[in-house]
C-alpha cells in the first residue's frame, strides 16, 4: 500500500522532521524531508519512538472503509462509465411501497419471464429503453438507519411515497429527513390517486413545509401522481428516475476488483451463509477472494435478482454469493482481494478485532489515521 514522507510521517508522530532525518541517518538512510519512506522504514521509525505501528499497519489495512475509498484503485477515469442508478422507496406506513416496488417489477417483466419470475432476493433490476434500474427492497428506513450508521452509501434516488388520500405523516417528514441528510435527491411519488379522496394537491401544499416546492409551483421538486394498485403512471415514475439519473452521473469502473455493501444476509440450510450485495464499483465473479464485513471467502456461487446463476456481475447489480465462512451485517462493506490468503489474513483479523471490542478489549495505542489521507 501506500508510503508517507518524512513530513507527513512526522505530521502523524507528532515529532519534527529534523528528528526523523536523524534517526533515519541513524539506522544509515540518508533522507530529505520529501522522501518517500516505504512501510518497513515507517515501522522501524515509530519503532524508534516507542510506537507499535505494526498493529496499527495492520489494522489500517484491515479497515474496509479505507480500502473501499482509497486503496488499491486504479483510478483511471478512462475506464469509468455509466452506471444504473439505485433507487430506495421511502414512505409512511400502507402509503403504498410494496404495491409500487411490485407494480414496477410487473411493468418490466419481459414475456418469457412472466409467471415464472419470483424474487429471488431483496433487490431487482429492471430494464427501461436499454437503462437498467436497481431497485432495493430493503425497507427504505432500515436501509438508510443501519446502513448509514455504518457509513455506507448505497442509495443514488430516493422515491418518497405519498398517499394522496393521507397526506404527510410522520414518517413521511422521516424519510425525507434521511434523504437530505445523505444528499440523495428525492422523487416524490404522489400515490393511490385512482381513490375518490385523493387530494394530490394538499399533499404539494403540505410537502413545501418540508423543502418539497412542486416545479408547477416554481420549486425544483419532481412530483409524480401514481396509482400503484392499477400500476398507472409507473412508466412516467422511470422516466423521471432516468432523468435524475442522468443528472446525476453516475459513474463506475468495471475494470477493477469489486467492492460494494450488503443488502441482507443470513444462513441458509444447506447452502450455509447467504449474503445479497450491491456491487457499487468493479465487477465480482465466482471465484473470487472476498472480505465481507467481518467475514471472508471465496464467491462460490452467485445468484442474480431473478434466481439465475450469473459468473460476473458489474457496477449497480444486486446479487446473491454463497461461500463465505460466516454471516455478514446489512450495510457491511465487502471488498475483493487479489489472492485468498491477503482475504483471508484480513478477514481472520477484522473478525478477531470485532470480538475484542464487542468485549471492550480495545488497548492499544492508536495511529488511527496513519494512511487514511492517503
Ligand atoms: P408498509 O410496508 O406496512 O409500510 O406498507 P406499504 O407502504 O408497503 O404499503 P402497501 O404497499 O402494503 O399498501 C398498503 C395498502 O394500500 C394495501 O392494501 C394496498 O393494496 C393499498 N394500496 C397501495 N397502493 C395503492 C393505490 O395506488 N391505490 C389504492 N387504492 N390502494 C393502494
Ligand atoms: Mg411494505
Amino acid at each position: 500500500y501506500e508510503s508517507l514522507t518524512v513530513a507527513e510521517l512526522g505530521r502523524k508522530l507528532g515529532r519534527e522532521p529534523s528528528g526523523i532525518i536523524k534517526k533515519l541517518f541513524m539506522l544509515g538512510i540518508m533522507a530529505t524531508i520529501n522522501q518517500e519512506l516505504d512501510e518497513d522504514t515507517i515501522e522501524l521509525i515509530c519503532a524508534e519512538y516507542g510506537v507499535e505501528v505494526e498493529e496499527e499497519i495492520r489494522i489500517d489495512y484491515t479497515d474496509l472503509e479505507v480500502y473501499f475509498e482509497e486503496v488499491d484503485v486504479e483510478k483511471n477515469e478512462a475506464n469509468e462509465i455509466e452506471r444504473p442508478p439505485v433507487v430506495t422507496i421511502m414512505g409512511h406506513v400502507d402509503h403504498g411501497k410494496t404495491t409500487l416496488l411490485d407494480s414496477i417489477r410487473n411493468t418490466k417483466v419481459t414475456q418469457g419471464e412472466a409467471g415464472g419470475i419470483t424474487q429471488h432476493i431483496g433487490a431487482y433490476q429492471i430494464e427501461n429503453k436499454g437503462k437498467k434500474i436497481t431497485f432495493l427492497d430493503t425497507p427504505g428506513h432500515a436501509a438508510f438507519t443501519t446502513m448509514r450508521a455504518r457509513g455506507a452509501k448505497v442509495t443514488d434516488i430516493t422515491i418518497l411515497v405519498v398517499a394522496a388520500d393521507d397526506g404527510v405523516m410522520p414518517q413521511t417528514i422521516e424519510a425525507i429527513n434521511h434523504a437530505k441528510a445523505a444528499d440523495v435527491p428525492i422523487i416524490v411519488a404522489v400515490n393511490k390517486m385512482d381513490k375518490p379522496t385523493a387530494n394530490p394537491d394538499r399533499v404539494m401544499q403540505e410537502l413545501t413545509d418540508h423543502g418539497l416546492v412542486a416545479e408547477a409551483w416554481g420549486g425544483d421538486a419532481i412530483f409524480v401522481p401514481i396509482s400503484a394498485l392499477k400500476g398507472e403512471g409507473i412508466e412516467e415514475l422511470i422516466d423521471m428516475i432516468l432523468l435524475v439519473a442522468e443528472v446525476a452521473e453516475l459513474k463506475a469502473n468495471p475494470k477493477i476488483r469489486a467492492r460494494g455493501t450488503v443488502i441482507e444476509a443470513q444462513l441458509d440450510r444447506g447452502r450455509g451463509s447467504a449474503a445479497t450485495l450491491l456491487i457499487q464499483d468493479g465487477t465480482l465473479h465466482v471465484g473470487d477472494p472476498i472480505v465481507v464485513g467481518n467475514t471472508y471467502g471465496r464467491v462460490r456461487a452467485m445468484i442474480s435478482d431473478i434466481g439465475r446463476r450469473v459468473k460476473e456481475a458489474g457496477p449497480s447489480t444486486p446479487v446473491e454469493i454463497t461461500g463465505l465462512s460466516d454471516v455478514p451485517q446489512a450495510g457491511d462493506r465487502f471488498v475483493v482481494f487479489e489472492d485468498e490468503k491477503t482475504a483471508r489474513q484480513i478477514g481472520e483479523t477484522r473478525a478477531s478485532e470485532a470480538i475484542q471490542e464487542s468485549r471492550g478489549e480495545k488497548t492499544r495505542i492508536t495511529l488511527d489515521n496513519l494512511f487514511e489521507q492517503m
